[in-house]
């Protein structure tokens, strides 16, 4: 062996376990390279907080990133890989306003830095280890804040699958609940909705065997939450003409007003038809955690699930979603499957493969468990406050600035309000391509809106003050 050859590692009783890596295959090699294209890119994150926008079929000089047979040398990749960082578009700056997240939250990232390099699956304890338990942990911790006690939950790569895996919930639990002679086909199955409602609701609608147009778009007030009168109409209606209504599918912090419906009258309704309540938190459900939030949730202890994407208002990093269910039990009945080549413990207690739609799963949990356990449930509090507070002072500039209108008064963290005169879109474009800010348009009661998504809670006034001066200013400019 040559001189320089590492030791061997052995075990107590000197067997030989293995030997070290050679250098050049060294994962370490890597891991600190990577750790100086990340360093690099925080830096250039304050010097350029917004990348330079490329149009999909246009590719920059600086890159090519064709695959070939032989392959590329280290410092090729490496080099490439810094590119990349710098010219991804940079969701974590305090110029993105553009999604419903945003920021980059220094303990969950580093702890989702550290989940892929444990590169656990989550789907039995032998592999997962104590990363289960932290899953536990963080479920059993969510549960009673949104008064579940005797329910269970998991982890979902998304609030559209958690989504997704409600409606899958829901319509076994009407067809368990028929029984086999009043069979009804899933073309008479209906789902009830908000005009506001995310998108995911319709697509998994299809997916799950229900007709997309068997999802009702209930109108919403002048505020964006679900009318229960025109719900209750619309069920019995419904009820008249031989569909069969099996869920009722509200939100709590639509996707572009940020509106809570009411989940009190939809759980009566939901009680008096017998269907089942789902909660799309994906956006809103971080009030769970607020003493002064915490009312936009009331009834929600009535629903029987309830989808949360930490991945936005609490900034951990994507995808951290979790699907909650008020009966333990539930999940499994649903996602339960026999496989004696995985599920071999004597103990399967946290074996949570069997409540997800994945076999292999990622541990979205960790980086989730480390944010909470670092801040506790009043630094979780603390940060939800503090997005209402940003909301609430965004509102009140353009409330005050005669060059701008606001469309609602905000209930939560979205502010949405026009621009006097351009078009909203042509203002976010020539935003973005200025490499100003970033911030993104949509409707609200059929007219064209700016929508400011609070979600960082590191954005400061001067943020807010440059944000809307740059609005102000290219509004103008796109009217000459
Ligand atoms: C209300 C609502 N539900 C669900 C989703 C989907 O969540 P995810 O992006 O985690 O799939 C979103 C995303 O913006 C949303 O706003």
């Amino acid at each position: 062996l040559p001189s320089d050859e590492p030791e061997p590692i052995k075990n107590a009783s000197n067997r030989v376990l293995h030997r070290r890596s050679a250098p050049e295959n060294d994962q370490r090699f890597w891991l600190r390279r990577i750790h100086e294209i990340t360093r690099d890119l925080l830096e250039l994150e304050e010097d350029e907080p917004v990348a330079r926008g490329y149009g999909p079929q246009e590719m920059p000089q600086e890159i090519d990133i064709n695959l070939n047979s032989k392959g590329h040398s280290s410092a090729r990749v490496l080099n490439d890989l810094a590119m990349v960082a710098r010219m991804t578009p940079k969701t974590s700056s305090r110029r993105f306003f553009n999604q419903l997240f945003a920021g980059r939250d220094g303990i969950a990232t580093a702890a989702e830095i550290l989940t892929t390099v444990l590169n656990s699956s989550m789907y039995t304890h032998k592999i997962a280890g104590i990363n289960a338990n932290i899953e536990d942990e963080v479920i059993q911790g969510l549960l009673p804040l949104v008064g579940f006690n005797q329910g269970d939950g998991s982890f979902f790569p998304g609030g559209s699958i958690s989504n997704l895996v409600s409606l899958v919930l829901a319509r076994e639990n009407a067809r368990t609940k028929m029984g086999s002679a009043e069979r009804v086909s899933l073309d008479k199955f209906t789902a009830y909705t908000s005009e506001c409602c995310h998108y995911s609701v319709v697509k998994n609608a299809s997916i799950t065997g229900i007709p997309r147009e068997n999802v009702r778009k209930i109108p919403v007030d002048s505020k964006g939450r679900m009318s229960p009168e025109a719900l209750s109409r619309k069920i019995s209606e419904d009820k008249k003409s031989g569909f069969h209504p099996f869920l009722i599918s509200a939100t709590s912090g639509t996707t572009v007003i940020g509106a809570f419906d009411p989940l009190t009258d939809l759980a009566d309704l939901a009680q008096e038809h017998g269907l089942w309540l789902h909660v799309d938190a994906a956006l809103g459900g971080g009030v769970m955690f607020s003493k002064k939030q915490g009312h936009l949730l009331n009834g929600v202890k009535r629903a029987d699930s309830l989808a949360w994407s930490a991945h936005k208002m609490m900034g951990v990093p994507l995808s951290c979603s979790v699907l909650l269910v008020k009966r333990r039990g539930a999940l499994e009945e649903c996602l339960a499957a026999e496989a004696d080549y995985l599920f071999q413990a004597e103990d399967q207690s946290m074996d949570f493969g069997q409540k997800s739609i994945q076999c292999g799963r990622r541990n979205d949990a960790l980086k989730l468990w480390s944010a909470w356990r670092h801040r506790g449930s009043n630094g979780m509090a603390a940060r939800v406050d503090r997005l209402f507070e940003l909301a609430q002072l965004t509102a009140k500039k353009i409330a005050a600035n005669p060059e701008l209108e606001l469309a609602i008064a905000p209930d939560s963290i979205n502010v949405c309000f026009r621009t006097l005169h351009s078009d909203p879109a042509e203002v976010c474009s020539r935003l973005a391509e200025e490499q100003s800010v970033m911030v993104g348009h949509a409707k609200v009661h059929g007219k064209s809106v700016i929508r400011v998504p609070h979600v960082n809670p590191d954005i400061t006034e001067e943020d807010i003050d440059f944000l809307l001066s740059s609005i102000v200013e290219i509004d103008a400019a796109c009217a000459r």
